[in-house]
């Protein structure tokens, strides 16, 4: 495994990472939209609050403790299925660097680490979508190309 550079963290998220700017660094990824303080705890209090009920949704982040800001993030989620006898899979979303900490090998230590929470909750297999450029960074990280993503944006 890739060491974290000096002085940063590896952790689950937390209610203050609004003000660390976790929401900006999902900005590489996709519009986020401008989150008031009360409607970021309403999602993160949300998932909180249910996380057990049924879908077990993690969220991760690596912070630079000098400055105090959220530089990397992503999101496992898990899915109870009927098939495999009452099956678990693991779901990965939104993995985001900052754009000027990229190639720091922060993706890969998101990823291994939200691999690792797959298969200890119990997953028989974690999957995501991604673009074809980064086929070569998922395949770097463990996983291989299988099937294709469908969309229906309503
Ligand atoms: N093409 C080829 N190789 C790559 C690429 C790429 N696009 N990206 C990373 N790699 C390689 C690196 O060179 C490195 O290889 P090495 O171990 O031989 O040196 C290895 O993959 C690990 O790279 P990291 O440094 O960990 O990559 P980084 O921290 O930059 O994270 C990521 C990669 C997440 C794609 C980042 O660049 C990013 O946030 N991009 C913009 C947003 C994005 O596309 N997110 C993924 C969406 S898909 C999803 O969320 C499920």
């Amino acid at each position: 495994q890739a060491a974290l550079p000096p002085n940063h963290t590896i952790r689950a998220l937390r209610s203050g990472d609004y003000e660390r700017g976790f929401l900006q660094v999902l900005e590489v990824l996709t519009e986020v939209g401008n989150h008031t303080k009360e409607e970021w705890l309403e999602r993160f209090d949300y998932i909180k609050r249910h996380n057990h009920e049924c879908t077990y949704n993690f969220t991760i982040v690596i912070t630079d403790d000098v400055k105090d800001r959220v530089v990397a993030a992503g999101t496992v989620f898990v899915e109870r299925k009927f098939v495999h006898k009452n099956g678990l899979v693991g779901h990965i979303e939104d993995i985001a660097v900052d754009a000027s900490q990229q190639g720091k090998k922060l993706g890969l230590r998101i990823i291994h680490a939200l691999m690792h929470i797959g298969a200890k909750r119990g997953c028989y297999k974690v999957i995501l979508d991604c673009s074809a450029k980064n086929i070569p960074f998922y395949e770097k990280c463990g996983f291989t190309q299988k099937e294709y993503e469908m969309a229906w944006y309503v």
